[in-house]
């Protein structure tokens, strides 16, 4: 997607031919900054710091990581480890252990001098992938909001969503909002109500940074709105991403997504959930009990990040001293909340037989 004018994406290689460049995403949306990964340590620590995130943009960075981690040392033992710790950087989005097992897997019959080529390879097919899938699923997804436009001509199409799963979460286009820039794009009038999503607001941060920078009409909200938005017919379409979508179709996602579900079925209003299939985790069932749940540091809830109005970028406490806090990053909302799956293969119930049939070839392996 376009930042002032140039088409950015999150994840590039540098023009040296090796070292990994992104969009520092713990700098937004006070500077846009980019870096330079050189290491697999460096490319574990940007995962880690969150200075990349987002699910699909985590599977891919991982799989630069493994490239970068073969340059040191491209022995058996080594892409081991590196597998070993780069899946260690965050536990609950599933593209994570997809893109590090695709890595092991190509470079395991590839012999050790031809490592680091066919590694960049495959990180560079990967991302490729990412952006076609989620250019699938903008246009899959379109086709929810047109509908919804028809029904109601005389008023923009009002979408609400959680977190950030646009362009910055993956390579481009972003999976949830991917829909929402190509009805935008094709002139289809949408507003977007965009969940603050604390501790870290990637919501208030990053999803409106995005759609700004787009010009899709769009309004920040506390996260605690969503409830009487939906009672107020103020939302016509929930849609958020996902880091792990069970085989029966739970859904983890960003800390707060289950209770925008919860209003959501009690209002009436569809809620549905944009990934790649790259999200999907065959070998779990119950996302409740079986998806880990990532934990993140306390200064995530009793600090926040801001500009003062004379340009400083300084964070601050907001909670009273001496109170413990708890930092969950995820839940899972259950299946029977999910209106359905928007995939690069087209719109899908939330159980098994609608992925199942949407993806049969993966079905079958697990
Ligand atoms: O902790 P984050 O910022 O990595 O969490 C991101 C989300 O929860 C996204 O909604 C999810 O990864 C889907 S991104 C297309």
């Amino acid at each position: 997607m376009k930042v002032d004018g140039i088409h950015r994406r999150t994840i590039w290689v540098d023009a040296d031919g090796w070292s990994v460049g992104i969009i520092d995403q713990t700098a937004l949306p006070f500077a846009f900054r980019t870096r330079r990964l050189t290491s697999l340590e460096e490319a574990a620590e940007a995962i880690t710091s969150m200075a990349v995130r987002g699910a699909p943009l985590i599977g891919v960075t991982a799989a630069y990581g493994m490239a970068l981690a073969m340059r040191e040392d491209a022995g058996d033992r080594a892409v081991d480890a590196a597998h070993d710790r780069l899946l260690a950087t965050r536990p609950t989005a599933v593209n994570l252990r997809w893109g590090l097992a695709r890595l092991r897997e190509v470079l395991s019959v590839t012999p050790p001098a031809d490592r680091v080529r066919r590694a960049y390879a495959e990180a560079a097919a990967i991302a490729e992938e990412d952006v076609e899938v989620c250019r699938a699923i903008g246009r899959q997804g379109m086709a929810l909001i047109r509908g919804l436009h028809q029904r109601n001509p005389h008023r923009p199409v009002n979408l609400l969503t959680h977190c950030n799963a646009g362009w910055l979460a993956t390579v481009d286009w972003g999976t949830a909002t991917a829909p929402i820039y190509m009805a935008h794009d094709a002139g289809i009038p949408v507003h977007v109500w965009v969940d603050e999503t604390r501790p870290r607001s990637q919501g208030a941060f990053l999803t409106a940074w995005e759609l700004g920078h787009h010009g899709v009409p769009h309004t920040v909200v506390a996260d605690n709105t969503g409830g009487h938005l939906m009672q107020h017919g103020m939302v016509d379409l929930a849609v958020v991403g996902t880091d792990r979508v069970t085989a029966r179709g739970d859904v983890a996602n960003k800390i707060g997504t289950y209770l925008k579900a919860l209003a959501a079925h009690d209002n009436g209003v569809p809620f549905w959930v944009a990934l790649p299939s790259s999200t999907i985790d065959w070998l779990l069932e119950d996302g409740v009990h079986g998806i880990p749940i990532e934990t993140r540091g306390d200064e995530e809830v009793t600090e926040i990040t801001g500009r003062t109005a004379d340009g400083r970028i300084e964070r601050v406490r907001i909670v009273a001293d001496g109170s413990p806090v708890a930092n969950y990053g995820f839940d899972v909302t259950p299946a029977r909340l999910v209106s359905g799956f928007i995939t690069e293969r087209g719109l899908c119930t939330a159980n098994h037989e609608g992925l199942a049939g949407l993806f049969p070839d993966h079905a079958e392996r697990s």
